[in-house]
């Protein structure tokens, strides 16, 4: 038994803040941003809007794609690092928006690579028989952790959301998964405070509910991660490089993209580009890139992917997909 992809949906908040909206905020160039990141805008949530309001209309997109009412879902795994609230989760929270009941919903956390993680979790559900028709979202409202005094992290982050609806299958489908995690790089990407270690403002006075990020090592770490990773896909499936079809990356900076992209040597042709419209969303990111490359037509049945994420922990992942 496999999982495969029955239908994909995306959603981005309204709102849309330039990099000409932060040279107001402080002392950055949208030149400067967009060529250190590609970034050239980032979509931010509305007074209110939470994640699990986006996650829900990326989710009804994706349920329409799949062709899937709320009755048929059997399970729901939703990665977020910027929850709606401590509890219930945001799977659960989904679900009773959704109409849906009794079976099993949860949350992951496990940053930017939230989907990636999610993705795997519900990919074993399905092969082991225990759902068939599986909703998986990535969705953030990281707005709400950016410190917007900061330009070192303030031009990178953004909302979003996007999912898939998995379905039981004899054929795959996802072909494989692959999951790493190192803590000892806790410090170089993180944000402090939660519900145990307390809320207890800095020396500067402010609850310091942000993201701090060592830019630099973050970059070099995850251009060397996000490489093994990659050969570490094709070769636990005795595949050749050149068996790709399309490169689903994280998006979180285009100079990383490249060197991945490079590492694969496929031509940025093949690989599915959204950075520049959204920065980094986290783990709503590859679902929104994955959603943008089928509704273009860019990415069709039977195509094979490679989808890969990087983020705080470190974390960090992929996943080979027939679509
Ligand atoms: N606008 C203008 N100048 C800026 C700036 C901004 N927004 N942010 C930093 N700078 C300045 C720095 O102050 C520094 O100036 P100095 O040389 O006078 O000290 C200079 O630009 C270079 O800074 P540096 O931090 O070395 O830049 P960089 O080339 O590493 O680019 C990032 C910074 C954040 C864009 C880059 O490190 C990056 O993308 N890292 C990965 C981050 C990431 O993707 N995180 C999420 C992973 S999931």
């Amino acid at each position: 038994m496999y999982s495969r992809i029955a239908g994909t949906g995306s959603y981005l908040p309204e709102k849309v803040l330039t990099n000409h909206d932060l040279e107001k905020m402080f002392d950055t160039s949208d030149e400067w941003i967009r060529e250190r990141t590609g970034i050239g805008q980032r979509h931010i949530a509305a007074e209110g809007q939470t994640t699990v309001d986006l996650g829900l209309e990326a989710a009804r997109r994706a349920m329409a794609a799949a062709g899937v009412a709320p009755e048929d879902l059997d399970l729901i795994v939703f990665g977020t690092t910027t929850p709606d609230q401590v509890f219930p989760n945001c799977g659960t929270l989904l679900q009773e928006r959704l109409g849906g009941h009794s079976f099993p919903a949860m949350g992951v956390e496990a940053a930017c690579s939230g989907f990636i993680y999610a993705l795997s979790i519900a990919d074993k559900f399905v092969r082991l028989g225990d759902a068939k028709c599986a909703l998986v979202v990535g969705a953030e409202t990281l707005s709400r952790i950016v410190d917007w005094t900061d330009r070192g992290t303030a031009i990178l982050f953004g909302d979003g959301a996007g999912a898939v609806v998995l379905k039981a299958t004899e054929e795959p489908g996802i072909i494989s998964t692959h999951l790493r995690s190192d803590g000892a790089y806790k410090d170089l990407l993180y944000c402090p405070v939660g519900p145990s270690k307390g809320f207890a403002p800095d020396a500067s006075g402010r609850t310091p509910m942000f993201i701090h990020m060592a830019g630099n090592e973050v970059f070099k770490i995850a251009v060397k991660s996000l490489g093994s990773i990659v050969d570490e896909t094709l070769a636990a499936n005795g595949l050749d490089k050149s068996a790709i079809d399309w490169l689903v990356p994280h998006q979180a900076n285009i100079r990383i993209i490249q060197a991945t992209a490079k590492k694969l040597d496929i031509p940025l042709e093949r690989v599915i580009l959204t950075v520049h419209e959204h920065g980094n969303t986290s783990a709503a990111s590859v679902p929104l890139a994955l959603d943008a490359g089928v509704r273009s037509g860019q990415i069709k049945r039977g195509d094979l992917l490679l989808l890969e994420a990087f983020g705080g922990g470190f974390t960090w992942g992929s996943a080979l997909i027939r679509y």
